[in-house]
């Protein structure tokens, strides 16, 4: 009941106001109120107090709840039995087709602009390392946890929509299916099995691609002038649910192995990027060949944070990173005060400014967004020769507990030790003080 202002806070004084009974009954409540207000004046606390309206019932949701039971008898375009799925059947008009449907489904509407649909998968048979399904489950439980930590919603696909867009062009047919299976949300987020959340705060800077409909992780330099196809990374992606997109993933999947012209183009790739085909190589030949058209312009190489992060240059900083934020919760009382998780966007706000100097991505000390364990293959255990799969597994380990801990503290527990996943302890109150 009491409303605590941004700066400021001080342990509550008093307890009584914390009990539910006190407000409920109508009468009672209004003596008490004014009680309470001479009482918190005494404290000098009226501002505080006066944020705070236990009688009314504006809850200042802006969000009002989906109608999830309501689907008018008046035909959309899933009524079209020539519309399709699949990628062999091109979608057009999909702006209009999809304003009408969130026209028809009004309750969908408020803050549309800014929902966010993540998919993700693996493949649909078990794995042949012997930890590899263990850490699959992990890999999606951080992803999980993120989304209802955010309000997200998730589809975890594990199979193949096209048989022959197999390995990494499998995600193609997911996005556009996720596509049309959600006109409600705007930005589809393509994250990979292996990729975890290290920030359990930090969210899209959706602000900033008002004029994009394609955001990847990378080094435009790379991209555009070294013709690198190692200059972005094809694991997380954002693309906006629109018709530009839709064709888009058809002029990518067009470099596919289900696609006539897939032998035309691996020829290309190998010529421009040296490197075989896949879905990266062929993402970076349209970033390049797009580049300064009009088409090109609606694309972003993001390089201010870790929409993904190459593990090799994050997982030694965790240690520090970790030491760093406890630092400012000693400080900080505010940061330090227990909540429920669904208010916990609440204290990722509260903690920016706190940030101001951490910087982000390579070389910052803030927690990076995104860590993906490229070349791990912790699935089929094939790494990359450069590496060990002790050290792949040791990595994800501390990535995975790094994250757990932002998650398990809103239940009152933590890793200490972020090499051992199984061992845990209660957090005291107004931890880390
Ligand atoms: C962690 O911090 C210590 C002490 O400031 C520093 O010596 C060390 O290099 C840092 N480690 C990394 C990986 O940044
Ligand atoms: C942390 O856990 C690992 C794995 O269980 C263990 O080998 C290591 O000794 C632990 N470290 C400390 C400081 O307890």
């Amino acid at each position: 009941m009491v409303a605590f202002p941004h700066t400021g806070w001080r342990k509550p004084a008093i307890r009584i106001l914390d009990r539910p009974s006190v407000f409920l009954a109508g009468a009672v409540s209004s003596l008490l109120l004014l009680w309470a207000f001479f009482f918190f004046s005494a404290l000098d606390s009226i501002a505080i107090f006066s944020q705070s309206k236990p009688n009314s019932c504006n809850c200042n949701q802006h969000d009002p709840a989906f109608n999830l039971q309501f689907d008018p008898p008046i035909a959309t375009f899933y009524d079209d039995p020539s519309f399709g799925y699949t990628i062999d059947k091109p979608i057009t008009n999909w702006d209009r087709k999809r304003r009408t449907w969130l026209q028809l489904h009004p309750s969908f509407e408020p803050r549309s602009q800014e929902r966010v649909f993540i998919v993700t998968g693996s493949r649909s048979t078990p794995c042949k390392s012997p930890t590899g399904d263990h850490f699959l489950l992990r890999f999606y439980r951080n992803k999980v946890d993120y989304c209802r930590i955010h309000g997200y919603d998730i589809f975890y696909n594990n199979v193949l929509l096209d048989p022959n867009m197999h390995s990494c062009w499998a995600k193609i047919p997911a996005v556009r299916a996720a596509m049309v299976a959600h006109p409600e949300a705007e930005w589809i987020w393509w994250l990979d099995e292996d990729a975890v959340f290290t920030d359990m705060e930090y969210k899209l800077p959706l602000h900033r691609y008002k004029d994009y409909n394609f955001v990847v992780h990378g080094w435009p330099k790379e991209v555009y002038q070294k013709k690198s196809w190692l200059g972005l990374n094809a694991g997380s992606f954002l693309i906006r649910n629109c018709q530009w997109s839709l064709d888009f993933l058809d002029s990518w999947a067009d470099m596919g192995p289900q696609s006539p012209n897939f032998d035309k183009w691996a020829g290309i790739l190998m010529d421009v990027f040296k490197h075989e085909s896949d879905d990266q190589t062929a993402m970076a030949y349209l970033l390049l060949k797009e580049h300064q058209q009009w088409y090109g312009k609606k694309m972003l190489i993001e390089t201010g944070y870790y929409l993904e992060g190459y593990w090799v240059l994050i997982v030694d900083t965790l240690k520090n990173i970790t030491e760093r934020y406890l630092e400012i919760e000693t400080t900080a009382a505010m940061l330090r005060r227990r909540h429920a998780e669904k208010v916990s966007e609440r204290y990722g706000v509260l903690r920016e400014p706190s940030l101001k100097d951490a910087g982000n991505e390579f070389g910052s000390w803030r927690r990076p967004f995104v860590t993906h364990f490229a070349g791990c293959q912790p699935c089929n255990g094939k790494h990359n020769p450069l590496f060990t799969g002790a050290n792949c597994r040791k990595s994800m380990n501390m990535a995975l507990n790094f994250a757990d801990n932002q998650v398990l503290r809103n239940y009152g527990f933590v890793h200490r030790n972020l090499s051992d996943p199984s061992v845990v302890s209660p957090l005291p109150f107004d931890y880390p003080a």
